[in-house]
């Protein structure tokens, strides 16, 4: 018997009033997949990933994990299972210590207490590179260090899946490549990656799928290069900088 792939969305469709945000998505993804996705703003992409996390509920259509629907269960659920996501807008607490937020999404995300929580969280500050940072608290972090801390709250649940929504935004050129590296090195060891991201060069040094999405639909799936070159997903970025977004 053929393993289920690690995630399905089979027919899902999201709408908010008129606006339809998945129409009738469907795709699958392997264990240590590594994907990204790419699409103008409003095109569905924060939508899917909470339609993933279970943030949201479709409409209609089923998402499965390792062949099973969790379609009804809660976000805390899914994370359990193994799907934990950044958002766009961070949500570290503010008031608390890199430390403590990272412990935070080990507690609620791994379910560990005591010396592993603290050993897993530690192990995912050195990951991160946010180690020297640990005691500051996290209203204090610069923009670098503010989205390495979303990253490090996703892997403190010790995802399998793990779904990243522009981290790599307003980053410098530097700031991106030790991102990349970052997101390289989980994915090696394993951890299945989704990355919404428009900055695309950040992708071609993780992924070898690109999906492209356009007002909910996929109108890309395949070899990140042939994806930007086909003429569907250039008519969609006609006249943005995306034109240049393939580097070398
Ligand atoms: N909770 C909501 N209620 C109503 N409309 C929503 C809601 N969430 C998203 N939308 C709308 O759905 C559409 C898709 O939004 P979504 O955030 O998924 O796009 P996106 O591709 O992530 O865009 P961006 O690149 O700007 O982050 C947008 O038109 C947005 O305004
Ligand atoms: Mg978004």
């Amino acid at each position: 018997m053929t393993e289920a792939p690690l995630l399905e969305l089979d027919g899902v469709s999201k709408r908010f009033g008129s606006i339809v945000v998945a129409d009738s998505l469907s795709l699958s993804l392997g264990r240590a997949d590594a994907v990204g996705i790419v699409g103008p703003n409003g095109a569905g992409k924060t939508s899917l990933f909470s339609l993933i996390s279970g943030d949201l509920r479709p409409n209609a259509g089923d998402v499965r994990l390792d062949g099973r629907s969790i379609t009804r269960l809660d976000p805390a659920s899914r994370c359990r299972l193994g799907i934990a996501r950044t958002y766009q807008v961070p949500r570290s607490f503010e008031h608390m210590t890199v430390f403590e937020n990272v412990l935070v999404a080990v507690h609620r995300g791994a379910g560990l207490r005591g010396r592993e929580a603290f050993g897993l969280a530690a192990q995912v500050l050195d990951e991160t590179g946010l180690a020297d940072t640990a005691n500051e608290r996290a209203g204090r972090l610069g923009l670098q260090q503010r989205k390495r801390l979303e990253l490090a709250r996703a892997l403190g649940a010790r995802p399998r899946l793990v779904l990243l929504d522009e981290v790599a935004a307003g980053l410098t050129d530097p700031e991106v490549e030790g991102l990349v590296q970052i997101v390289a090195g989980v994915r090696a060891r394993g951890v299945a990656v989704v990355w919404v991201e428009h900055v695309v060069r950040a992708l071609f040094g993780v992924v070898e799928r690109l999906i492209c999405l356009a007002a909910g639909k996929m109108i890309g799936d395949g070899e990140p290069r042939a994806v930007l070159a086909s003429d569907a997903v250039r008519d969609v970025f006609l006249g943005t900088d995306y034109g240049e977004v393939a580097p070398g």
